[in-house]
């Protein structure tokens, strides 16, 4: 049986199982830090009945108007315990947390090469809004080579799924051009 419940600073000390995969970023503990302490509602655990963790969900709340909307900052599934409907229940939670809070969407960015999480969040309802270029350019060297693969790690598609409140669906018509992150919102 799988538990959700609140993520904890204790969790940083345990969550090494399910951050060791290269498709999982790793941020800073202050990082998550800022978000346990602006938004705690958003910030979930999957528990095994042993204890382990077996994926969380980090996000927030963010955007004005209409662009008021959840984001998925972060979220993953320990390769022990994928395939077992966990990161939809994290996105379930997600989802529920932003229709409460009014949001007109849920949005996130995967990277284009991720085929499996963009096969999932196409499967929950998620569709590619739009393909940010160069979203988490770490290194500007990459930049140099003119190759598919390169093109490929640093390209992110911003999927989106409406919520309730927008019922004209006008969050989710797709934009056919890419943008550059300082386009985006
Ligand atoms: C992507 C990830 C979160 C999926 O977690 P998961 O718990 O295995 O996903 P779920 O079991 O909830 O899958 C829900 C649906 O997504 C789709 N899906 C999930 N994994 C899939 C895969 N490997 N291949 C194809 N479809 C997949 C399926 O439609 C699945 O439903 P089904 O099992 O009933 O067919 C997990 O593989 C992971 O942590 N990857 C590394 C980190 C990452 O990429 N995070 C997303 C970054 S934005």
């Amino acid at each position: 049986m799988t538990t959700l419940r609140p993520f904890t600073c204790e969790d940083m000390l345990k969550f090494n199982n399910v951050n060791l995969d290269t498709l999982t970023e790793t941020y800073g503990l202050n990082f998550y830090m800022q978000y346990l302490a602006r938004w705690p509602e958003y910030f979930q655990v999957a528990e095994a009945p042993n204890g382990e963790i077996m994926g969380y969900i980090m996000g927030k709340a963010e955007g004005h108007n209409t662009h008021w909307h959840g984001h998925v900052t972060a979220l993953t599934v320990s390769p022990c315990y994928r395939r077992l409907g966990v990161a939809a229940l994290l996105m379930n939670w997600l989802e529920d947390v932003s229709e409460k809070k009014h949001a007109y969407f849920v949005d996130l960015f995967v990277r284009v090469s991720n085929k499996v999480a963009i096969s999932m969040y196409q499967a929950l309802g998620y569709i590619v809004y739009r393909t940010v270029l160069d979203y988490y350019s770490g290194n500007p060297d990459e930049d140099a080579y003119d190759n598919i693969l390169v093109i490929s790690l640093n390209y992110f598609s911003d999927m989106r799924k409406a919520l309730s409140r927008d019922k004209m669906k006008e969050s989710v018509v797709p934009l056919h051009h890419p943008v550059r992150p300082e386009d985006v919102e």
